[in-house]
C-alpha cells in the first residue's frame, strides 16, 4: 500500500531515526544487536549531567561519534529522499539523526530536532565552531569555556524552531511516513501520533516492533530501509 500512497499523497512528510544511518555505518542506540545504549547508560554520558560532571570522558564520546560522522556518508536511501523531495513525492523531512546525512545526500527541507553533530558550540558563551575542533583535540572556547556538540543532550528541550516546523509539518500531513525509529524518546514520538490525529495515514518502517506500531495504517518490520526506498523508487 505505501507504494500507491506515496503516488496518491499530496502531502508527504518523512520521520527518521537512527536506522535511517545504520547501513551508513552508524549504530543506532536501542536495536537489539548493535544498540549504542545497549553497552552505555545515555543519561551517563549524553546527558548536561554528563557534561558538567565527566567532561573528559564526555568529550571523548563525543569525539568518537563526531569521527564516525566525518567518517561514514549517506546511503543511497538518503539520495532517494532528496530525490522525492526534488519530485515533489516529498514535501519535509523530520529527523532526530544527528549526522547530517540528509542534508549531505541534497534534502533541503530538513527540521533537525536533536541538532548536530556537524557544528559545536561553548557551553559558557554560545560561540559557533565547526565540529572539526574536536577532530583535532581542541575542545576549548576562546572564551574558555568548554566547546560541546550542538545536539540536544538528555535533559535538554528540543530546539524550539524545529520543533514548531515539525509540529505544522506533522499537522500538514497526508501520508507520514517514520524510518527507523524505536519512536522511543518524547517529544519526538509525539509527531506520527500529531499527523495521525489531524488525518494523516500513518506507515511506520521498522526493523523491530514499536509500541506505536498500533497507531499505524501500514506497518513494515523486518525490512532494510534503503532496500525498501529502492524498491519504492521504482516506476
Ligand atoms: N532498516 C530498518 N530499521 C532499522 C535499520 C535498518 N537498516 N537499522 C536499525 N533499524 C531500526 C532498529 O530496529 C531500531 O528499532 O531502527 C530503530 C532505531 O531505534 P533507536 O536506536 O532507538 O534510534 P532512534 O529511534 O532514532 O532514537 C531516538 O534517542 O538516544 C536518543 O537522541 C537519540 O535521536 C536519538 C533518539
Amino acid at each position: 500500500m505505501l507504494k500507491k500512497w506515496l503516488r496518491e499523497s499530496s502531502y508527504t512528510v518523512v520521520f527518521t531515526g537512527a536506522g535511517m544511518s545504520t547501513e551508513s555505518g552508524l549504530p543506532d542506540f536501542r536495536s537489539s544487536k548493535q544498540g549504542m545504549w545497549n553497552k552505555k547508560d545515555p543519561s551517563k554520558i549524553a546527558s548536561t549531567t554528563a557534561l558538567n560532571n565527566n567532561v573528559q570522558e564526555f568529550i571523548a564520546f563525543y569525539r568518537e561519534r563526531v569521527l564516525g560522522v566525518k567518517e561514514y556518508k549517506p546511503h543511497k536511501g538518503h539520495f532517494i529522499l532528496a530525490d522525492w523531495e526534488k519530485q515533489g513525492l516529498l514535501q519535509y523531512l523530520i529527523t532526530q539523526n544527528v549526522d547530517g546525512f540528509h542534508q549531505q545526500a541534497g534534502s533541503e527541507n530538513v527540521a533537525e530536532l536533536h541538532g548536530t553533530l556537524q557544528k559545536l558550540h561553548c557551553q559558557s558563551c554560545g560561540k559557533e565552531y565547526s565540529s572539526e575542533e574536536y577532530i583535532h583535540q581542541e575542545y576549548y572556547c576562546s572564551c574558555g569555556g568548554v566547546l560541546r556538540p550542538s545536539i540536544i543532550l538528555f535533559g535538554e528541550s528540543l530546539p524550539e524552531p524545529a520543533f514548531q516546523t515539525a509540529y505544522e509539518q506533522a499537522m500538514r500531513a497526508e501520508l507520514f511516513i517514520v524510518l527507523g525509529s524505536s519512536l522511543s524518546v518524547t517529544p519526538a514520538n509525539q509527531f506520527p501520533l500529531i499527523a495521525k490525529e489531524h488525518g494523516s495515514k500513518l506507515v511506520i518502517v521498522n526493523m523491530e516492533k514499536t509500541d506505536f506500531d498500533i497507531y499505524a495504517d501500514e506497518v513494515i518490520h523486518d525490512r532494510k530501509i534503503g532496500e525498501l526506498l529502492a524498491e519504492l523508487d521504482t516506476k
